[in-house]
């Protein structure tokens, strides 16, 4: 069996985070959201991984390289365009030859792995295995409907209006029964070849289905709530390591220090994460955050909050349920006159109590 794992696309969907970068890099817990994706391919016993990859290619490969930091051995498929999933399998056709093969959207996260799905894919040995969960806003996603005996019969794409709370999961499991399907596929009316088309095909086609309800699953839609909220959950199983230097401070709960990171005079409550080269001084750091490599944070409270990469906080207090961009700078302002200056990227949220 083979992984196909979908990292391309133009970045500039998820806002405001991805404006100039790949979404499967954004950090969870300190982890770009793709690093689960090939831990998971790599815990199932998967080694040959191809990657579909678009505009981002330099940033996705210059952070994966060969895979072997994973144990894969990844192939890089250059995809021109963001044409929809099933274009992927397309243009991998090459690569994967006549094998099984695993499809891991690059920006989703699953909860769990994905052995069980393997498993139950190799015992049943299905055309195509679907992974489903409940979701408040069907109208985002996949949609599944079910037969009364739980058959999966139809499958649509971001339906206005939805069959069912049933959404497809970005993982999938193929036999090569696929590719012909995929070979007839016309554009949908959003102009791209929908995996939803695909599943669709291989039903039509008399093919056995399999689907299986799981909980616990993110889709990187740029909402910042849902990412404080995935980031809190990878962090309630934190393994706490205390690699940096850490001196006249109060270290609580599990709490992860990375090497090179610098802790001085704080008071840091866990789960949190603090990556290698940051420094905190004079500081309190709050449950589930994760604050990323080279950062600074001197006289401030922070909690329940991502500070992404060479992000700097000086005195302020208290940030809380909030997602600090790259490089993003927060001091605060001159008591008089009482006013506040912003400098705020396009798609920026800020809440000022005034
Ligand atoms: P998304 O762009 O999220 O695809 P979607 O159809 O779920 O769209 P929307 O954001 O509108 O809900 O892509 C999912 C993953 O697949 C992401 O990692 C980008 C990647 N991808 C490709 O590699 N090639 C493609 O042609 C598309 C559409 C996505």
């Amino acid at each position: 069996m083979k992984a196909l794992v979908l990292a391309g696309g133009s970045g500039s969907r998820l806002r405001p985070i991805t404006h100039t970068s790949a979404k499967q890099l954004v950090p969870v817990a300190n982890k770009p959201v793709l690093f689960y994706g090939l831990e998971a391919i790599a815990a199932a016993g998967i080694t040959e991984t191809g990657i579909i990859v678009g505009e981002t290619a330099a940033e996705i490969e210059d952070a994966v390289g060969d895979g072997s930091a994973f144990g894969l051995r990844v192939t890089y498929l250059r995809q021109e365009a963001p044409l929809g999933l099933a274009h992927a399998v397309l243009i991998a056709r090459g690569y994967l030859g006549g094998d099984d093969f695993v499809m891991y959207l690059g920006d989703n996260f699953v909860v769990g792995g994905i052995d069980g799905l393997i498993e139950r894919f190799r015992q049943e040995r299905p055309a195509a295995q679907v992974m489903l969960t409940k979701v408040a806003d069907p109208s985002a996603f996949g949609v599944a409907e079910l037969d009364a005996s739980g058959r999966l019969i139809r499958l649509e794409e971001k339906p206005a209006r939805p069959r069912s709370d049933l959404a497809l999961v970005g993982v999938y499991l193929f036999s090569p029964a696929v590719h012909d399907v995929v070979a007839a596929l016309k554009p949908s009316a959003r102009g791209e070849l929908e995996i939803t088309d695909a599943l669709q095909g291989l039903i039509d086609a008399g093919l056995p289905v399999g689907a299986e309800l799981v909980s616990g699953y993110w889709k990187d839609t740029g909402n910042v709530t849902d990412m404080l909220e995935v980031n809190r959950l990878v962090l309630e199983s934190l393994r706490p390591a205390v690699e940096g230097t850490v001196l006249d401070s109060e270290l609580i709960g599990r709490v992860s220090i990375a090497p090179g990171a610098r802790v001085t005079g704080s008071r840091i409550v866990g789960p949190a994460v603090i990556g290698p080269g940051t420094v905190v001084e004079n500081s309190y750091v709050g449950p589930f955050t994760s604050i990323d490599r080279d950062c600074t944070l001197a006289d401030c409270e922070i909690e329940y909050s991502i500070v992404l990469r060479g992000a700097s906080l000086r005195g302020v207090r208290r940030v809380e349920a909030s997602l600090i961009g790259r490089h993003a700078e927060v001091t605060p302002a001159p008591r008089v006159p009482s006013a506040h200056r912003l400098v705020l990227g396009d798609h920026s949220r800020v809440q000022i109590s005034s």
